[in-house]
């Protein structure tokens, strides 16, 4: 049944400029669809995420008469910053630049997400809010029922969200970590690693780069979210070589999932590299040595020069 209303609304749903592919759109779509209470969204960009659980929502049978989305995003960013450019550069390319609203000091594209996700205008909220510190302010929803998370994957900018929302879901409600399948996720890789350990989460499906979890804790308010943010954080590394292990196992994992998760390991290695001694060296040297000889030298090369370049512009 959602395959078929997706296809429907395939064409508007994957012509939308965003940082998703067309699996992730439908499993966006379906998942919403399927909600049974609040659907919130952390990161919306120019809305292509937005739009596809905004139309899951508005087939929905349980969240009929026009129950929203809450999509939560800066919209804004500086205009030095290296999203700037991205944000210009798609706003042109898709004639929308006379909807930004640019200053000397920053660009905002708040205007252009309205407009492309109008369609579904009576499904979705828009929340122009910059995290970085508590989210407690908001109006949320005190029951989260479906939370997608597509935001900067490190663990200061994740501590509100395991404050503030992650205590709001429900036995049973779905967490959606995109960007998973990422070199530089480490923190949340490790982060939904330990969660999984201790039974908070299952895995239902993996998709692209996406990760779809089902909260399986019987009383996820009960759940010392921040407490358990912090030790994973402790033991990144360990963990992360456990996700590695875990996401080895999955039957038909395509190798980039592999790739981009060690490389996410070197990532982490690398952050604690006042302490880098000749241990995290080996550690490294072993890593990249796997990937050089037992992985496709395109995609590792590619994510090596990411790695390498992180400080300039995303290829
Ligand atoms: C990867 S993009 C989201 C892509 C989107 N989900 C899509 O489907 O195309 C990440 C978004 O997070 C937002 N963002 C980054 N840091 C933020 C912060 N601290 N607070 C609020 N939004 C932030 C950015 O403005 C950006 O739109």
């Amino acid at each position: 049944m959602p395959r078929i209303e997706f296809e429907k609304r395939r064409e508007f749903l994957t012509s939308l400029p965003g940082m998703i592919d067309t699996n992730e759109r439908f499993q966006l779509f379906k998942y919403a669809s399927q909600a049974k209470g609040a659907v919130v969204e952390m990161g919306a960009f120019f809305g292509a995420s937005t739009a596809c659980l905004a139309a899951g929502i508005s087939i929905n049978p349980e969240l009929s008469g026009g129950a929203k989305l809450i999509s939560i995003d800066a919209f804004k960013v500086g205009a030095k910053h290296a999203l700037a450019k991205h944000v210009l550069h798609t706003a042109k390319k898709y004639n929308l630049t006379d909807k930004l609203h640019i200053t000397e000091k920053a660009i905002d594209w708040l205007a252009v997400t309205r407009h492309l996700t109008s369609r579904y205008v009576r499904h979705i909220e828009f929340i122009q809010f910059t995290v970085n510190g508590s989210l407690s302010n908001l109006s949320i929803p005190e029951n989260i029922d479906l939370l997608f998370l597509d935001m900067p994957k490190d663990s200061i900018t994740m501590h509100p969200v395991a404050k503030d929302l992650l205590p709001k879901l429900n036995c049973h409600s779905k967490l959606i970590f995109q960007d998973y399948a990422y070199l530089f996720s480490d923190e949340l890789i490790a982060y939904f690693e330990l969660l999984e350990q201790i039974n908070v989460i299952r895995l239902c499906t993996s998709i692209s780069t996406s990760n779809f979890y089902e909260v399986i804790a019987e009383n996820p308010s009960r759940v010392d979210w921040i407490g358990l943010l912090d030790r994973s954080q402790s033991e990144c590394e360990d963990l992360i070589s456990k996700a590695i292990k875990r996401c080895s196992q999955i039957k038909g994992k395509h190798d980039n999932c592999i790739i981009a998760l060690k490389f996410a390991l070197v990532n982490s290695i690398l952050k604690r590299s006042e302490h880098l001694g000749l241990q995290s060296q080996k550690r490294i040297y072993s890593v990249i040595n796997d990937l050089l000889f037992n992985y496709d030298k395109q995609a590792v090369s590619l994510m090596l020069t990411e790695l390498l370049t992180k400080d300039f512009e995303r290829m």
